[in-house]
């Protein structure tokens, strides 16, 4: 095969980031914004025409090396803003593991295909959980470590002595607003600034546990359809978030805007800056009070599909 052509979507969190990190519950939904990859054999890396040093591009040399490290010509286009908490980096390492896939011939299974990009994350951002990659491989919605969440188990992913058990979810018509900072933050530091903050401080420790709870009591809301409940819940989960130093002013400034008009509303995803997320059934007034306190609003199209890749010879 001499090319391919592959797309994965990002996602947002609706309840358990950071905790998931440490084996605790979370649900993650795949969004209707993608990152297209298109590689081709080559003589040398090139990306977007250019040719490339892969110590720059780290997710791509990890993928590649777990390929016989074959060069490739990548092009890649993303409507999923960068650093942003919506699983930027995810998509691109499960688009870019699914192109290999088929560049390659080998299976194109979505497990497979997850795993693989779970991988390539956490050797470019330390460490972190299979949400991100398994929402985006999937597609739909994807539950973590929260056996009463219904749906189907998908795969089960180990690493450093943690365990996630991933199930594919149904995700019950429900309006989501997003609402973008427009400040890039890196999921790696924020992540070790709770590992740090948790394993030296019994208080942090217990929100982490408390952030689990709030994400089971989520899920059956989320099962239910019971919009208020979930919206309570995952008010309550930014408000953990923001104690474990993960939040921002620009961010609290459009979740307080969101919340008279919203069941409820949070950061979404590493924090930092980055996006929050209403679950709201007046979005327009969501946007306007978004827009209003200086964010990128949009409401978000859930129910899309996973991972696709086809071969394309060039
Ligand atoms: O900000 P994102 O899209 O990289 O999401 C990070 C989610 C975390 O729970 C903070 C980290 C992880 O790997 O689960």
């Amino acid at each position: 095969m001499n090319g391919a052509s592959a797309s994965a979507p990002g996602k947002f969190v609706i309840l358990g980031e950071h905790a998931v990190v440490y084996g605790k519950p979370a649900v993650a939904v795949a969004i209707n914004r993608r990152f297209y990859i298109r590689a081709r054999r080559n003589d040398d890396f090139r990306i977007n025409g250019e040719s490339t040093d892969l110590r720059f591009n780290p997710h791509i040399r990890y993928i590649a090396g777990r390929n016989d490290m074959i060069p490739v010509s990548v092009h890649m286009d993303s409507k999923i803003p960068t650093g942003s908490g919506l699983g930027s980096s995810a998509a691109l390492s499960v688009a870019f593991s699914a192109a290999m896939r088929v560049l390659c011939g080998r299976s194109m299974g979505r497990e497979e295909i997850a795993k693989e990009a779970f991988e390539a994350e956490c050797y470019c951002q330390g460490r972190g959980s299979p949400m991100d990659t398994s929402a985006s491989a999937n597609g739909g919605g994807v539950a973590l470590n929260a056996p009463d969440a219904g749906g189907s188990h998908l795969w089960d992913i180990d690493r450093d002595g943690v365990s996630w058990s991933v199930s594919g979810i149904d995700v019950p018509p429900m309006t989501f607003v997003i609402g973008c900072t427009g400040i890039k933050a890196a999921t790696g530091p924020l992540v070790e600034r709770v590992r740090k903050y948790k394993d030296g401080n019994r208080f942090a420790s217990d929100i982490v546990e408390e952030i689990g709870q709030v994400t089971l009591e989520g899920i059956d809301a989320l099962r239910a359809g019971d919009a208020e409940c979930l919206g309570r819940l995952m008010t309550k989960d930014h408000k953990l978030l923001s104690i474990l130093g993960v939040s921002s002013n620009e961010l609290n400034k459009m979740v307080n805007a969101s919340l008279p008009h919203a069941y409820g509303a949070k950061l979404t995803g590493a924090g930092g800056g980055g996006c929050m997320v209403a679950l709201t059934d007046q979005p327009d007034i969501v946007c306007e009070a978004i827009s209003s306190r200086g964010g990128f609003p949009f409401v978000v199209k859930t129910g899309v599909e996973g991972v696709k890749a086809s071969a394309k010879n060039e």
